[in-house]
């Protein structure tokens, strides 16, 4: 709770004066009366560390700061269906807030709370019935204008300042972080060992999903891929329902969430447990790619350095395999690599799976890596087939997914307990 305390003194800190606003997310219906799992909103979270949804965080600036807490009440009825509701006695003196009121009282204390503030850091479009509501209560302070109350005339975007110190991971994120990772990277193990030629790619979906919950995580990070074959040359397949078939690849594509903390791992590896010589070929590639990216990972780099680095292996790769012609500078010029690499070489990864955080500093220059940043480094190869393309190749996709902190000195890939080279996989298979 020190943390979560700690970082709302930060953002109070860095706003100077003025009020924030930030909200949860809301629930949202699956249908008729049934919800899809609740996710709280990972920026309220990041500052409350209160994963209850109908609640709203305030905090006030400059010369009187403080964090004021709307939540639901105590509620011996709904807790009887729904389950436990802390209240916001108790929540103000779990989670440290200064003040902590009935969510009800919203539209009560808000204008008030808004009256004579210079500015208001709220993260407008974000969800338009918050807009709408916000909007209101501002017309009633503005409402006030001849009593002498003033509304804010200037609104800036709270996430900004949020982002950026979402970038840097504590060590207690570090922790969560390395534990999700090992979650997942014990669940892509757990794949490698129960594939055969002949059941669903479901089946393997749902080995992940017993590791994941097994071991603690509260949800997939997101919905998995399992794609069997050519499946794999769909980027975001999540359908899962086809047959493995002897001879063919797998790519899984899955991460858990462990207390709000994503983990992203992608493997390729073959049904049958033996990588064939065109499958090898393209693997090596794609694992000399990363190699290449992953040593790129360090303070002294900017951000898309990996990038530049994978490419530059894969644009020669593509050339070595016929699946390109002319020089490796050319490949890179003319962009003819995107017919099998389109993606991007990673991004950073925390509470979302696509993490806060910009890629490029103020002057529009790729922002510099620093430690405490984490990120994931996934370089791919998807050969659809096509008349340019040497038919002993198609339907071969590959991606290689690790997760990344910056160290000091370099990186450290905490996701390296899911087995990556040729030699590593096949044994894993044998098991
Ligand atoms: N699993 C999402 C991604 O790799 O970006
Ligand atoms: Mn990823
Ligand atoms: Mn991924």
């Amino acid at each position: 709770m020190n943390e979560f305390k700690a970082r709302r003194q930060q953002l109070i800190q860095a706003m100077g004066n003025g009020i924030a606003i930030v909200t949860t997310a809301p629930e949202v219906i699956r249908n008729r009366d049934s919800h899809y799992p609740y996710r709280f909103d990972s920026y309220f979270y990041y500052l409350t560390g209160f994963k209850e949804p109908e609640a709203m965080l305030v905090l006030i600036a400059g010369v009187d700061p403080k964090s004021i807490l709307f939540c639901r009440d105590k509620d011996m009825e709904r807790e009887i269906w729904d389950g436990f509701r802390y209240g916001a006695d108790a929540a103000k003196a779990l989670f440290a807030f200064d003040e902590a009121y009935s969510f009800k009282q919203l539209d009560e204390m808000m204008p008030n709370l808004l009256s004579n503030q210079e500015k208001l850091f709220f993260s407008l479009g974000a969800d338009a019935s918050w807009d709408a509501r916000i909007t209101g209560w501002l017309n009633q302070v503005k409402a006030q204008a001849r009593s002498g109350v003033s509304a804010p005339n200037d609104i800036a975007d709270v996430r900004k300042f949020v982002d950026e110190m979402r970038l840097y991971k504590s060590p207690v994120e570090v922790d969560l972080m390395r534990r999700s990772a090992n979650i997942a990277a014990a669940a892509h193990n757990r794949a490698m060992q129960k594939v055969r030629a002949g059941k669903m790619e479901y089946e393997i979906e749902a080995e992940f999903l017993h590791e994941f919950y097994r071991k603690g995580a509260q949800s997939p990070a997101y919905t998995s891929i399992v794609a069997g074959g050519a499946n794999a040359c769909t980027l975001h397949y999540n359908a899962n329902n086809c047959e493995l078939k002897d001879g063919d690849l797998l790519l899984i594509d899955a991460g858990c969430e462990l207390d709000g903390y994503a983990s992203d791992i992608t493997r390729t590896f073959p049904v049958n447990g033996k990588f064939s010589a065109a499958q090898k070929d393209v693997y090596e590639l794609v694992l000399a790619a990363q190699a290449a990216a992953i040593a790129q990972v360090n303070p002294s780099n900017h951000w898309n350095a990996p990038h530049d680095a994978a490419l530059d292996v894969l644009a020669q790769g593509f050339i070595d395999l016929k699946l390109c012609q002319g020089s490796k500078d050319a490949v890179l010029e003319s962009g003819a690599y995107r017919q099998f690499y389109m993606h991007r070489t990673g991004h950073w990864l925390g509470l979302d799976v696509h993490d806060a955080g910009e890629y490029k500093d103020k002057h529009g220059d790729w922002r510099m890596l620093q430690a405490g940043m984490t990120l994931t480094v996934e370089p791919g190869c998807y050969i659809r087939p096509a008349d340019n393309v040497p038919q002993h190749l198609w339907n071969i996709g590959i991606r290689i997914e690790d997760d990344a902190l910056v160290t000091e000195s370099g990186c450290e890939i905490i996701t390296s307990d899911a087995p990556k080279t040729v030699a590593d996989i096949e044994a894993a298979m044998q098991k």
